[in-house]
């Protein structure tokens, strides 16, 4: 074990230090580019290359990856949107809920990667963003404990196993508009291959709860505050 430990910590070290090297051979070249324009236009690039194009969808401008309808109004399932951003992973399980919770599960939640700038620049979700929620089931093979803990080397704890259902909420002022702008969607409360296709959910199941509760505009947004903040910048 001690051996193993030691062994990453090595290679962790070095590939820290080629990153640091990497960072330093950017700096320097930057400072002895000629100007900050070049810098500039290479920001550009890198940005064009990553980020997918902006208002795909003529409804909803300000996001890369819009939700898309079924001719009857259907949200069909988003593409993999684990390559979203992950903003979050609240957990309700069982061993806290006298072993009745309703989503036992590890709540991991993703956005589109423009609707978590625009959120960062505005402070606003904009039209089209879709908050989703894979539910991801709490792993106890051996049902170590009666509360569904186990322990790791790390210790004892909660750890995430299969995945189990999900969740999608969309903001579209003039599909929803009754309902505070958001729509809800559920693919299913099970292991996957998901629905392909969802309708939208009666108030009442969904969107009640969120009017009456939610902390900002329908989502629960202070969980994920931490993470949706910029880092602080770095320190030595
Ligand atoms: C009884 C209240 C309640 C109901 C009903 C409810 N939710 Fe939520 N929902 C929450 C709470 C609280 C959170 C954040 C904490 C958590 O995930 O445990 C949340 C989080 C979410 C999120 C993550 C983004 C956010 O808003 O924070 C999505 C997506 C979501 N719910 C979709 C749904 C869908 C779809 C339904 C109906 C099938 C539904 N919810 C029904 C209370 C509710």
């Amino acid at each position: 074990m001690s051996v193993n430990y030691s062994r990453s910590f090595r290679s962790f070290g070095s590939i820290a230090l080629t990153l640091s090297l990497l960072v330093l051979a950017a700096c320097g070249s930057k400072s002895d580019g000629d100007s900050a324009s070049s810098a500039d236009k290479s920001a550009v690039s890198t940005d064009k290359s990553t980020t997918l194009a902006l208002g795909s969808d003529p409804a909803y401008p300000a996001i890369d990856i819009p939700p898309v309808w079924s001719s009857d109004g259907k949200l069909i399932q988003p593409k993999d949107f684990r390559e979203m951003v992950f903003i979050g992973a609240p957990l309700t399980p069982h061993g806290l809920n006298d072993g009745k919770a309703n989503f036992p599960e590890f709540h991991n939640v993703y956005v589109q990667p423009a609707a978590f700038k625009a959120y960062r620049a505005t402070g606003k979700w904009p039209e089209g963003t879709m908050m989703i929620k894979e539910l991801q089931l709490v792993d106890d093979p051996k049902g170590d404990f009666p509360d569904g803990s186990r322990v790791l080397p790390s210790g004892r704890g909660y750890f995430p196993g299969a995945v189990n259902g999900l969740d999608v909420s969309v903001k579209d002022s003039k599909r929803f508009a009754e309902t505070n702008n958001w729509g809800y969607f559920n693919f299913n409360h099970a292991a996957p291959p998901y629905l392909a296709e969802a309708a939208l959910k009666p108030s009442d199941q969904c969107a009640g709860c969120h009017i009456a509760n939610a902390h900002e505009d329908m989502v629960y947004v202070d969980l994920y505050k931490p993470i949706l903040d910029p880092l602080p910048t770095a320190t030595n």
